[in-house]
């Protein structure tokens, strides 16, 4: 039977995880490369875990840019902290970056897989010029690292 997630208290801060484009066919999508684990095994797996730190998780994916810095502009209000799989925007978007750099929340970048073991043009990525710390290469594991570091993170403050 699957864990039951502690409850959180009114007024926890929440973290926003903020996934980008076809992150929503994990599990299917070259599972050689990304695993074997859905988006929704990832979204339960990170509410779990944050709220064993007190924390409350805000778990969302786009394929679109604009709305994903959309979300970005929202967490600059919202969120205690941010975890970010830009996924192949990482590569490509100064205004991803801009919004990240606006964020003025610690901000973690997760990567599934280890792009520096990938194509070249994965080895560069404009979000990491923004980020707090990034995470890569360590599958599903990888986001429950990034709320370790987050908690780390926001010790002592509130959303
Ligand atoms: C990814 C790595 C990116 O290079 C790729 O475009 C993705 C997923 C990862 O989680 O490993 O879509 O961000």
């Amino acid at each position: 039977m699957a864990k039951k997630a502690p409850k959180i208290k009114a007024g926890t801060p929440s973290i926003y995880v903020l996934n980008g484009p076809n992150l929503n066919l994990l599990g299917s999508r070259e599972p050689e490369v990304y695993g074997r684990d859905t988006l929704a095994d990832i979204h339960a797996a990170t509410v779990r875990h944050a709220a064993g730190h007190g924390l409350a998780v805000e778990f969302r994916q786009s394929n679109h840019e604009g709305v994903l810095i959309d979300w970005l502009q929202e967490a600059r209000a919202e969120a205690g902290g941010v975890i970010l799989n830009a996924a192949g925007f990482s590569h490509t978007s100064v205004a991803i970056l801009d919004a990240c750099r606006a964020l003025d929340r610690p901000l973690i970048e997760v990567h599934l897989s280890n792009p520096f073991r990938r194509e070249p043009f994965r080895r560069r990525s404009f979000v990491s010029e923004a980020a707090t710390g990034v995470i890569c290469g360590l599958g599903a594991t990888g986001y429950l690292l990034a709320i370790d570091a987050l908690a780390e993170l926001l010790k002592g403050k509130t959303a």
